[in-house]
């Protein structure tokens, strides 16, 4: 079995933010390219699950599979100008640690993507986004292993084929490459500051700051993300459990006869996106509790995991609230976390 040594039935609960007790049949965690490479040569494990920060997950059963933990580390500086320095981070870095890295050396571009939960590793797949910046935005490349070869593979921007939440990882490329690392280009001086975004600016003016640094809009953004967002450190969640709809223009036309005060946000000539969490909190779900479980009570859009509940109860909630929103707008509403 090489040097990596596999267990067996262990509990995935320290590894996904949503807090859910269930047991991998086997697990390994891999700490190098090169132990990834002689795990994935394994031939006794044909089913696998990669496991990077568990922050975007619902595990709903057991796992009768080889859980693959990836734990690969280091942040490295690849070539820097006056301008842009070109950073790569390995997959296994926790990303909010990484951009702590980068305010500490005053690197900018991915302040509004603070306490983000998840590793860097993970973060291309859905293109993580928040406060006006997404992922792509500051992405050069990343590297991936390709699960049938085992060979090292770069992937530049275009390749990644990212949209909202969005990326080749989850469209044709899905289970078939580990991420490994991503290298992005952040600024060293004259920094892009993207203020704004509502909460943003209102969260600067009460901190009575008018000339922001990256490391102000990263104290903003925390501010606001603490505010909302439960700690799954405290409250098991992972984030945003749907994604914002997009709808026809003249489908929302229509809804504003009834909802007048009914958000959107521009997205193309004849589409408009809608928040997915004022659906929801106008369907009555905010601050629900169910036992166990719930929809969070500062952001409908936030499934929660009080205690011990199971995947499957939050699973059955995510339903109903599909099923709410459907019959009263007749919008269908995603699922943005991976139910496995
Ligand atoms: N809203 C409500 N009720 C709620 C929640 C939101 O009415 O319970 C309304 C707000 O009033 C606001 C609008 O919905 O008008 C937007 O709310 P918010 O700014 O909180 O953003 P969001 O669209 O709900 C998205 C991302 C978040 C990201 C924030 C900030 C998605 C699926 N979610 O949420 O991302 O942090 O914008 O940029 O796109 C995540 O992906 O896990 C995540 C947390």
């Amino acid at each position: 079995q090489g040097l990596v040594p596999i267990e067996e039935n262990i509990s995935l609960k320290p590894y996904n933010t949503f807090g859910i007790d269930v047991n991998a049949k086997h697990f390994v965690s891999v700490n190098s390219i090169d132990e990834l490479k002689s795990v994935l040569a394994l031939k006794n494990y044909p089913r696998r699950l990669i496991l990077g920060g568990g922050s975007n997950m619902l595990l709903t059963k057991d796992q009768n599979a080889l859980v693959i933990h990836v734990n690969i580390k280091g942040i490295e500086i690849v070539s820097e100008g006056n301008d842009h320095v070109f950073i790569k981070a390995y997959a296994g870095e926790n990303w909010h640690e990484f951009v702590c890295y980068c305010l500490d050396n005053d690197f900018g571009g991915i302040e509004n993507l603070s306490l983000i939960p998840g590793n860097v590793g993970t973060a291309p797949i859905q293109n993580i986004g928040a406060y006006g910046v997404e992922l792509k935005d500051t992405f050069v490349s990343c590297e991936g292993i390709s699960v049938k070869t085992q060979n090292l593979e770069t992937f530049s921007k275009r390749d990644c084929e990212f949209g909202y939440r969005n990326s080749i990882f989850k469209q044709h490329l899905k289970g078939k490459y580990i991420l490994t690392s991503v290298t992005f280009k952040l600024t060293k001086c004259n920094h892009k500051l993207h203020i704004n975004y509502g909460a943003i600016t209102s969260e600067l003016s009460e901190m009575n700051i008018t000339n922001p640094t990256i490391q102000d809009i990263s104290k903003a953004v925390i501010a606001i993300r603490e505010s909302k967002l439960p700690n799954p450190k405290e409250i098991g969640n992972s984030g945003s459990f749907f994604k914002n709809p997009v709808i026809q223009k003249a489908h929302y036309s229509k809804l504003l006869e009834s909802f007048s005060e009914m958000p959107n946000y521009p997205v193309s000539e004849d589409e408009v996106k809608v928040p997915a969490g004022w659906l929801i909190e106008k369907a009555g779900f905010k601050g629900k509790r169910f036992g166990n479980y719930g929809v969070h009570k500062k952001q409908a859009l936030v499934l929660v995991n009080y205690g011990s509940a199971k995947g499957e109860d939050i699973l059955n909630l995510s339903k109903l609230i599909q099923k709410t929103v459907k019959r009263l707008f007749d919008i269908s509403i995603e699922a943005e976390v991976n139910i496995l």
